[in-house]
C-alpha cells in the first residue's frame, strides 16, 4: 500500500495534504509514504521532517501510489501521472466543474471530494469545511485589522479616546463564528446576521448581537443537513433593507455566506458599500464562489469612496501551517477507514456512507449521483 503526497502545482496554494505526524500514522497502518520534494515547504514542513517521520522524498512519489493525497483537485497534467485505479483524495470543488470530473474519470482514478463528507458525528474529524473555515474566519479578522486604519479595541488615553471598532459578520457558520470570537477578543463591538434561526443563540453566547429578518421563511431556512437554503426574492429584499440601515454605521463587515452547490448570495450591494464611512473595510470570504459583496475582485482590494473591499481567496492558506496540520488530520482520519488494520491492506467498503457521499469517480465513470453528466 503506497501513499503519495503531492506538491500542489497551483503557486497560490501553500497547503499540503500530509504532515510528518500523519506520515508516521500512515506508516503505522502499514503504508509506504513517498512525498514530492518541497511539498510541505510553504507550510513550514521540510523534506527532512518527512524523511525523519519515515517517508521517502521522490519526484515520482505519486506515480505508483495507490492513494494520492492532495489539497486541490488535480489537473489533467497531474492525473496523467497517476496509476489507473489510484484513489485521489482532495478538496475537489466539484460543482460546475463537469469537465474536470470527466478528466479524472477518464484517467481511471477514484476521486474523493472531502468537502462532500456528511456532517455526522463519525465524520466530524474528517470535516475539511469546518477545519479550514474556522481558520479562514480567524484570518479574516486579522486581515480586516490590517486593512483598517483605526484600532479595534476601545482605548482611553490622556490624548483622547479611541472608540471600539464596529464589526458586522454576515453568515454565521463555522467561519462566521470564529470571526465573531476573534473580533471580540480584539475588543470590537460585534453584530452578526444569518438566515438560520439556530445561529441566534450561538451569536449571543459569544457576546455579539444578532440581527435578522425573523419571519416564517427564516424559521425554515435550515436544511436537514444543517446548511442554509437559497432564500426567496421577498426575503432577500427585507434582508437588504435591514442590512442597508445597519451597515452604514459599521467599520468592518466580514461576509461568509454560502449555499452548497449554488453561487454565493449577494448580501451587500454597491449602494450599501457607498453608504459606509471612508476607511471602512469589507472582507468577503465568499469571493471564490462569486462573492457576497458587489464589486469584490478575487485577489485584489477594490476601493470605492475610500471603502476597501478585500477579496482574498483561500484565506486558510494564509495560516498555512495550521491549515495543513488540520487538513492532513482530516485526510488521515478518512483514509484510515479504507484500510484493513490487521491485514494492513487497502479495503474500501463502497457501501460505507462516507465513501458513497464523497466518491466522485470510479472505473472510468463519474459515479456520484449529484454530478452525473447531463443527457
Ligand atoms: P456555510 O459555509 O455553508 O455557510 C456559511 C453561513 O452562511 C451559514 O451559516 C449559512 O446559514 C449562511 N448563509 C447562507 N445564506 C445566507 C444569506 N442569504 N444570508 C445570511 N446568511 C446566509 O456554512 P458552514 O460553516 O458549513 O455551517 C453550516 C452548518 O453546519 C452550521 O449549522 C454548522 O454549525 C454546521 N456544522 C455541523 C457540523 C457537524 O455536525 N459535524 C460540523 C460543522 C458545521
Amino acid at each position: 500500500m503506497k501513499i503519495g503526497v503531492a506538491k500542489e502545482i497551483d503557486a497560490a496554494e501553500p497547503r499540503v495534504g500530509a504532515t510528518p505526524d500523519t506520515v508516521k500514522k500512515f506508516k503505522a497502518l502499514g503504508a509506504e509514504v513517498a512525498v514530492e520534494p518541497g511539498a510541505g515547504i510553504k507550510s513550514g514542513l521540510l523534506d527532512a521532517d518527512y524523511e525523519a517521520a519515515g517517508a521517502t522524498i521522490s519526484a515520482d512519489a505519486v506515480k505508483d501510489a495507490d492513494i494520492v493525497v492532495k489539497v486541490k483537485r488535480p489537473e489533467a497534467s497531474e492525473v496523467a501521472r497517476y496509476k489507473k485505479g489510484a484513489l485521489v483524495v482532495a478538496i475537489m470543488d466539484p460543482y460546475g466543474n463537469d469537465v474536470a470530473l470527466k478528466v479524472m474519470a477518464d484517467a481511471g482514478v477514484a476521486a474523493f471530494a472531502m468537502e462532500l463528507m456528511p456532517r455526522i458525528t463519525r465524520a466530524q474529524v474528517m470535516d475539511v469545511l469546518s477545519s479550514q473555515a474556522n481558520l479562514a474566519g480567524y484570518r479574516a479578522v486579522i486581515e480586516a485589522a490590517e486593512a483598517f486604519g483605526r484600532a479595534f479595541p476601545m482605548m482611553m488615553t490622556a490624548a483622547g479616546t479611541v472608540p471600539a471598532a464596529k464589526v458586522f459578520v454576515m453568515g454565521v457558520g463555522v467561519a462566521g463564528l470564529q470571526a465573531i470570537a476573534t473580533a471580540k477578543r480584539l475588543g470590537a463591538v460585534v453584530t452578526a446576521t444569518d438566515v438560520r434561526p439556530a445561529v441566534k443563540e450561538q451569536v449571543e453566547s459569544l457576546g455579539a448581537k444578532f440581527l435578522a429578518v425573523e419571519d416564517e421563511e427564516f424559521k425554515n431556512a435550515q436544511t436537514a443537513g444543517g446548511y442554509a437554503k437559497e432564500m426567496s426574492k421577498e426575503y432577500q429584499a427585507k434582508q437588504a433593507a435591514l442590512t442597508a440601515e445597519h451597515i452604514k454605521k459599521q467599520d468592518v463587515v466580514i461576509t461568509t455566506a454560502l449555499i452548497p452547490g449554488r453561487p454565493a448570495p449577494r448580501l451587500v450591494s454597491a449602494d450599501m458599500v457607498k453608504s459606509m464611512k471612508p476607511g471602512s473595510v469589507l472582507i468577503d470570504l465568499a469571493v471564490e464562489r462569486g462573492g457576497n459583496v458587489e464589486g469584490v475582485v478575487s485577489g485584489q482590494t477594490a476601493e470605492v469612496n475610500g471603502v476597501k473591499i478585500v477579496g482574498i481567496p483561500n484565506l486558510a492558506g494564509r495560516v498555512a501551517a495550521s491549515a495543513s496540520s488540520l487538513y492532513a488530520k482530516n485526510l488521515l482520519s478518512f483514509i484510515e477507514t479504507m484500510i484493513d488494520k490487521s491485514a494492513k491492506v487497502l479495503a474500501i467498503n463502497w457501501d460505507d456512507e462516507l465513501v458513497k457521499a464523497t466518491a466522485l469517480t470510479k472505473d472510468g465513470a463519474v459515479i456520484h449521483p449529484n454530478f452525473q453528466p447531463k443527457a
